[in-house]
């Protein structure tokens, strides 16, 4: 379908749902004016505004079902209202046919199915948007799934994304609400993620480092990625059989024990988050199952890794602090750690902002633990913090996203889920461990062949330094003592560090040892601090 007819399509759509009414008729562009008065002729709309966008988003097709559940998970700039109807957007697709899907496979893995699997299913296990999903046996009798991306769905997403820019644009430049929502903002987030949904050899990647952390863990289990049989067309993984964790009815037919099921994804997540710096970012249910085999010790397993998030070292850090102040309703220090992380400009008040965050938090923590989100708490931190001009960060949304699906799950499961009680000491923990000297020498440990590669250069360097110095000695011409003092300081220093640079080139297996064995490195350091401070 050409552009203009899908644009035509948008306006009919728009037309019938009554979408005008989501825009007030101040500051419109005459050609919108000109519109919204002729949308005045058409039929009063009977159902709420939520809805009708819902409605809208599922005539317009799967790339646009997509684009409103990622709505749905942006609370802070979205009305509750209608947050709560494009959550229950289904991504349900006609699947395509299973020769067509075999065609696929056969093309990418350069192949007959029947001699790569001993079975190969042509009816689909399931069917979304964008990939499809069928069963199959591998030659050794392993089952498998067998996912491949929907034929021709890269031009549809391509000028499906188009169109929705020319939207976000529209909206941007003549609405109200525009500069506020940041729609371009938005829909550029939505065509990352939703083009690295497009490789699957990516998505195979992404399930091998997640199976790898929790690998020595009876919290989750990640399905094993065939990779003989892996590419960027088609990903084959081993098959897993559990309960949806949607299916409360078997589970409980289990026995199992559902506070135990809710802290687990708590825990998870945050092992996720602040261990491993690799979090499954698309935790919505169909992806979860449940191995409710010792109903008192459940197993979460997970498939579909195709968006996973990671935070900056710096943002993690300050992610950790800040979550540990809120809930010591350290106020203060929640304000200046967003300065001191650059979330929020530099020149920002304090005071006004610490204010602005106790307005929000505040309340919040006034009902009972059972009543309060975590998510919404962040979610509100970051809606006050946006209007300080806090730039939107990917990763953080991301991680707002996770941690609202997380505990929308955690509470269905089990509604007296105590966030704070699971997260706290977990995070306590973190926080200590990151400063034990195990973690500082283990950093020391990762950066030191960067400061080692740097190292032959550091004599060229200094002798520029010292150049300079020399000339600058020339400049002056009145010196007090005090200053030739601070000069054969510095030269004493120069020495100092070119001795250590030319130990370091004449016995390079010394500098080896230094990063590999920490007792070395860390007397290097004391004596280093002890030569800075003395006179
Ligand atoms: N390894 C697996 N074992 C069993 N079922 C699976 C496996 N991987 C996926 N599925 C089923 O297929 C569905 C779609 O797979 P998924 O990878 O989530 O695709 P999509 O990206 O289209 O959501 C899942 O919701 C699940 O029911
Ligand atoms: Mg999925």
């Amino acid at each position: 379908m050409s552009s203009l007819s899908r644009l035509s399509r948008i306006f009919r759509v728009a037309a019938r749902y009554r979408l005008d009414t989501f825009f007030g008729n101040h500051n419109l562009p005459l050609s919108a004016r000109i519109m919204a008065r002729c949308a005045q002729f058409l039929p009063n709309p009977t159902m709420p505004r939520g809805e009708r966008l819902r409605h809208a988003l599922e005539d317009l097709g799967p790339i646009f079902i997509k684009f409103g559940q990622l709505l749905s998970t942006r609370p802070d700039l979205i009305p509750a209202d209608i947050c709560r109807e494009l959550d229950s957007l289904q991504d349900r697709v006609k699947p395509f046919p299973g020769e067509q899907f075999t065609a696929i496979v056969e093309a990418a893995l350069e192949g007959r199915v029947e001699d790569l699997f001993l079975t190969f299913d042509r009816e689909p296990l399931a069917s979304a948007s964008v990939a499809q999903v069928h069963t199959a046996v591998l030659l050794d009798g392993r089952e498998v799934v067998v996912k491949a991306i929907r034929p021709g769905i890269e031009k549809v997403i391509q000028q499906d994304i188009d169109l929705l820019f020319t939207i976000a644009r529209w909206i941007e430049r003549n609405t109200l609400d525009g500069k506020r929502l940041r729609p371009v903002e938005i829909v550029e987030d939505y065509r990352n993620t939703i083009f690295d949904e497009l490789n699957l050899q990516r998505e195979a990647a992404n399930t091998s480092i997640l199976r790898r952390n929790f690998s020595h863990s009876d919290l989750l289990y990640v399905p094993e990625v065939h990779w003989p049989l892996t590419n960027e067309k088609v990903l084959v993984t081993e098959r897993i059989y559990a309960t949806p964790v949607t299916d409360v009815a078997s589970l409980t037919k289990q026995g199992t024990d559902f506070r135990v099921l809710a802290e687990r994804g708590v825990e998870i997540f945050f092992t996720q988050v602040f261990e491993n710096n690799f979090f499954h970012a698309d935790m919505h249910p169909g992806n979860i199952f449940v191995d409710a085999t010792i109903p008192g010790s459940p197993r979460y397993l997970a498939v579909d890794c195709a968006i996973i998030g990671t935070l900056t070292d710096a943002d993690q850090y300050y992610l950790g602090r800040n979550l540990i102040a809120i809930f010591r309703r350290d106020y203060r220090q929640v304000a200046e750690l967003h300065i001191l992380s650059g979330w929020v400009p530099e020149n920002t008040p304090v005071s006004e902002f610490e204010a602005a965050i106790r307005t929000v938090c505040e309340p919040i923590f006034e009902r009972p633990l059972r009543d309060i989100s975590f998510g919404q708490l962040l979610v509100s931190l970051f809606r006050t913090a946006r209007r300080f001009n806090m730039e939107v960060q990917p990763s953080l949304v991301l991680l707002q996203k996770t941690l609202l699906n997380i505990e929308g799950l955690g509470r269905q499961l089990y509604p007296d889920l105590d966030l704070w009680s699971t997260a706290h000491p977990f995070l306590e923990r973190w926080f200590k461990d990151r400063f034990k000297p195990d973690a500082l020498v283990d950093r020391l440990k990762r950066h030191g062949p960067e400061w080692l590669e740097q190292f032959p250069q550091i004599p060229q360097l200094l002798f520029q330094s010292l150049e300079q110095l020399h000339r600058l000695d020339r400049a002056v011409s009145a010196r007090s003592d005090a200053d030739r003092k601070r000069k054969g300081g510095g030269f004493r220093w120069l020495g100092a560090a070119l001795l250590g640079a030319g130990l370091a080139i004449a016995f390079p297996q010394w500098s080896e040892a230094v990063t590999h064995t920490p007792l070395s490195g860390l007397v290097l350091m004391a004596l280093g601090v002890i030569l800075l401070i003395r006179r």
